[in-house]
């Protein structure tokens, strides 16, 4: 959705800023959201919602952590789903409320789950029986009471990319569904733990709504199950996953709309009671950004034409990692009669695998021209490196005229000051 990036007088602009005007002032490449679009997906997701009694929405940091973003976030009264200490610290300061986070992943140090408790976290969502244990040892010492929700594994594939599919038995996330009453039975009795609720999360960039239904009427059976034995289950988190539009001109992959996933929800696990919380990442942040790059070079190589631009795969991953599709956006519009050319737009990274768009229809590129990569909002920034010695690029945030550095490139300096060498060199 490009509305929020809009050409104006034939230049690219992010809401009222012209993009070349911030290129000029931080240099290239660098991240570029918008408060509006941000504002935008956010309450466009969360109008879908209503209808379906107590929501709450747990933005997912994972795909965008800039603290200007999550705080721009927290404003309309997002809570967050965290991976990390890190993202949970970040997450407190960008203002919001430790009733308003929940802490996932399988693999959460004893430290971080103590930082969790002291910190007071609304619910830490449970991966594995030996983790269960660890959070009551160390609830236990800090004389606290852990809220917990079992993460279940619903072995349903959820028809995404295999690399972003998370609830297949192979899978190493959450716990088998046919262990959770039983393990749900031993945790009750202890005086340190109380489970609050069950959770679920099937995969990333889901497009098909039948995967979302699968998972969430398998919920709805287990539920339905434990109330039967006497464990009635008040808090559901279906987690993130709905997919987003990467490449407008394509018919494949259109994803559903929040409403026609919320429709899902409230036909499936409307009658179930329960307060639901969701875990979007990508829906609120993917098109809300752009990686805006400059050309360096024009290669014509024996069998195809390189645009070589100085963005690259430490920056944004995607495409490298999963073959991912990014619409590339000229900064200058182009105009309808002019020619097109197939290039593989790469960037200066010595991995052939550094590709943004193998053979892609573009006007003719030339060096020093500005071109965006469209959809970077999410997965962009947070999976970047410094892979080649490279700094990592700035992140702007625009709010109508104004825009402002909320991540500046670091200096050379800053990026080696954390090394050292070793007394006998
Ligand atoms: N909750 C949990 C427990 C998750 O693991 C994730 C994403 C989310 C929520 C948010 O999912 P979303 O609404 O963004 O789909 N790096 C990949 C995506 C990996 C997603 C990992 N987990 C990419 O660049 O596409």
């Amino acid at each position: 959705m490009r509305k929020f990036f809009t050409y104006r007088n034939g230049i690219l602009h992010a809401e009222s800023v012209s993009i070349p005007n911030i290129a000029e002032s931080v240099g290239t490449p660098f991240y570029c959201y918008t408060t509006a679009a941000l504002e935008h997906y956010y309450n466009f997701f969360q109008s879908a919602l209503k209808g379906l009694g107590e929501v709450c929405i747990h933005y997912a940091l994972k795909a965008n952590a800039n603290i200007a973003v999550v705080r721009t976030l927290a404003n309309l009264g997002a809570g967050a789903d965290v991976v990390s200490e890190g993202e949970l610290r970040l997450a407190l300061a960008a203002g919001i409320s430790p009733q308003q986070i929940v802490f996932s992943g399988v693999g959460k140090t004893p430290e971080e789950i103590a930082f969790a408790l002291q910190t007071g976290i609304l619910q830490l969502n449970v991966e594995s029986e030996a983790e269960l244990w660890t959070i009551h040892r160390i609830a236990t010492t800090l004389n606290t009471v852990a809220s917990v929700s079992f993460r279940v594994n619903l072995d349903i594939d959820a028809k995404t990319h295999h690399k972003m599919t998370t609830s297949r038995k192979e899978d190493k996330f959450g716990i088998e569904w046919r262990k959770i009453p039983s393990l749900l039975q031993s945790a009750i009795s202890l005086p340190h733990l109380k489970v609050v609720g069950l959770t679920t999360h099937i995969g990333s960039q889901i497009t098909n709504l039948q995967s979302f239904r699968k998972s969430f009427m398998r919920m709805r059976d287990l539920i339905t199950q434990l109330n039967a034995s006497g464990l009635p289950i008040r808090r559901l988190d279906l987690g993130g996953g709905l997919g987003v539009l990467y490449d407008p001109d394509s018919a494949a992959d259109l994803p559903p709309s929040p409403t026609a996933y919320a429709a899902v929800i409230r036909e499936t696990l409307g009658d179930c009671h329960c307060q639901i919380l969701l875990e979007p990442g990508r829906f609120i942040v993917a098109n809300a950004g752009l990686l805006v790059t400059r050309v360096l070079y024009v290669k014509e190589g024996s069998n195809k034409i390189f645009v070589i631009v100085d963005a690259a795969m430490n920056d944004l991953i995607r495409p490298s990692l999963y073959g991912a599709f990014h619409a590339i956006l000229p900064i200058t519009e182009p105009r309808l009669d002019m020619s097109r050319q197939t290039v593989d737009v790469v960037g200066p990274i010595c991995e052939t695998s550094d590709v943004f768009a193998p053979q892609r229809s573009l006007t003719p590129a030339f060096p020093g021209e500005l071109l965006a990569l469209d959809g970077a909002g999410a997965y962009g920034a947070t999976m970047a490196s410094t892979y080649n010695l490279r700094r990592l690029v700035p992140e702007i945030l625009v709010k109508g005229d104004k825009f402002s550095i909320i991540r500046r490139r670091p200096s050379y300096k800053e990026m080696f000051a954390l090394e050292s060498l070793p007394p006998w060199l």
